[in-house]
């Protein structure tokens, strides 16, 4: 029996950036990403604004990690998409404004969790952005939060494409995604637009309850009595204007099972501006998932003010308006003035007890939306595995160089007989089944290896 020599190139590319908070491996194994595009979704989820041609894939939802992590995305590379955006808050933010490269936001930093299945596609509070791809470099090119303003002194988004141009890791990442290295803003907005959108999260006490009943007015067998009862209110509509008994309305404008903001809201009536003054203007909100984390904290402070600190302090709100402004939605008004739900403190109760069965718990820690750079800032690419050459002898004279790789991007197949002078035998592009795979000649002196160089910038 003949034997034929293997050996296996694993090339992986490092950056360096100078300084450190959040800390993942360090490692990306692009030869088997994460599940970004089959994730399960639950059957009674309806809605999806996953704009036309841009559907989640797995090389995508990668780049957009990389991408979302990445403090070089700032100015002076200490502010990342992530560090106003945090896992262990549903991807919101502790303070009431968020720290960006030059002071802080105007507005309270919005949870990104479940950004896809809301039925509005416009974005950010007062829904200036008319579609996720279109937000998604906004903040890049926002002169306080990434710097990549191109006015008053600030570096264009040229600047930036120029910059991630140079760094080995993106042209990989860019090759692999789109077909070659070229990085445009285009390309930047639909990948992060893609990581946004698979951050999902269902699996709370209300899914688990929801996917045993036939819709959401029937009683929750995994609820408590006082989840129940609270899970009501949220859903059935204010007292009408004579009295009586009603619910606290919030699923007109929050309607499950997305607890998403129905495109048609205006203002709920919080119209103070952060740093003082008024703001009609904001009309979205977040999902009402995860407004908690799974010990109970919030996730941040509530309202594009971030004027809440507690969910009593919502449905205080909510209970009793505090005033008409020119913005305020209608569902919110009463003949002669404004909404006053009059609830007893057992009913407050009962809507928090509610709105805590909507915390999920995976999207807290699962890795692939975690920060994949390690403690110095650095990310090592694997692009073709170690000991994954394999030569399938078909005992016709004729043999297989297979290795496992990277969908869609070009290897170079080398060979040699000395261990020294490497040729290149020919160039192969792995397949969709994640695996390079070249004919060659049997020999029983030759050596095979796969090589792998990013594009030239
Ligand atoms: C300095 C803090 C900061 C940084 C950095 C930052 N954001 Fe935000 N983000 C915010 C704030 C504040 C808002 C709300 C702003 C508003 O509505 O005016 C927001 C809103 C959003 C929204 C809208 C969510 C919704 O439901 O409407 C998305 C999506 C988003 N950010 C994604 C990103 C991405 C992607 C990046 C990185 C390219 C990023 N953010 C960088 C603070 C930040
Ligand atoms: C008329 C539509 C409407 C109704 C009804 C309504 N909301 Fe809202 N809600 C909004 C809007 C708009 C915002 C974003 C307001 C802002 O930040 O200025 C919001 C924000 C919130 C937030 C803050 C979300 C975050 O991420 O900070 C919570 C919590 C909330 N609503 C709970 C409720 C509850 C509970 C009820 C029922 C008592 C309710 N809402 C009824 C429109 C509505």
């Amino acid at each position: 029996m003949k034997t034929m020599k293997t050996l296996r190139l694993n090339i992986a590319l490092m950056a360096f950036a100078c300084s450190s908070v959040l800390a993942g491996d360090g490692v990306l194994d692009l030869t088997r990403p994460a599940n970004y595009a089959n994730q399960p979704v639950p059957a009674y989820i309806g809605r999806d604004n996953t704009t036309a041609g841009n559907a989640i894939t797995d090389q995508g939802a990668t780049l957009g990690r990389v991408l979302f992590h990445d403090r070089r995305l700032s100015r002076n590379d200490t502010v990342s998409c992530s560090s106003c955006h945090v896992q262990s808050h549903a991807f919101g933010d502790a303070p009431v404004a968020s720290s960006g490269v030059n002071g802080t936001t105007g507005r309270h930093s919005m949870r990104l969790i479940n950004a896809r299945f809301a039925n509005e596609v416009r974005f950010f509070w007062d829904e200036r952005a008319t579609t996720l791809e279109n937000q998604t470099t906004q903040p890049v090119k926002d002169h306080v939060e990434m710097g990549f303003s191109g006015s008053g002194g600030d570096p264009a988004f040229a600047d930036l494409v120029a910059k991630l141009s140079a760094i080995d890791e993106y042209r990989v990442l860019f090759a692999m995604t789109y077909g070659d290295a070229a990085i445009t803003e285009t390309r930047v907005q639909r990948a992060l637009a893609q990581f946004v959108r698979s951050i999902q999260s269902f699996d709370s006490k209300y899914d688990i309850g929801r996917a045993q009943v036939a819709g959401d007015a029937v009683n929750f067998p995994n609820f408590t009595p006082q989840e129940n009862a609270g899970k009501q209110l949220f859903l059935n509509p204010p007292p009408p204007p004579g009295g009586g008994p009603a619910g606290a309305g919030c699923a007109g404008c929050h309607a499950p099972p997305e607890f998403a903001i129905a495109p048609n809201s205006l203002n709920n009536g919080v119209i103070t501006r952060i740093g003082g003054g008024t703001d009609l203007t904001n009309t979205r909100s977040p999902s009402l998932r995860d407004l908690l984390g799974p010990d109970g904290q919030t996730n941040g402070p509530f309202m594009h003010d971030g004027g809440f600190t507690t969910l009593a302090q919502v449905i205080n709100h909510y209970n009793l308006i505090p005033g008409d402004n020119a913005n305020l939605d209608n569902r919110l008004r009463r003949p002669g003035g404004v909404q006053s739900l009059n609830l007893t403190q057992q009913q407050k109760n009962d809507l928090a007890a509610f709105l805590a069965t909507l915390t999920g718990s995976a999207v807290y820690t699962d890795a692939k939306w975690s920060d994949p750079f390690d403690a110095e800032n650095r990310l090592s690419l694997i692009v073709l595995p170690a000991d994954s050459v394999r030569i399938t002898d078909h005992g016709n004279g004729t043999a297989t160089v297979s290795c496992a790789a990277v969908p869609g991007m070009s290897y170079r197949l080398e060979s040699c007989t000395n261990l020294k002078s490497w040729s290149t035998l020919a160039t192969v592009t792995a397949g969709q089944d994640g695996f390079c795979q070249h004919l060659v000649a049997v020999s029983d002196t030759t050596f095979y290896r796969y090589a792998y160089e990013p594009p030239a910038p």
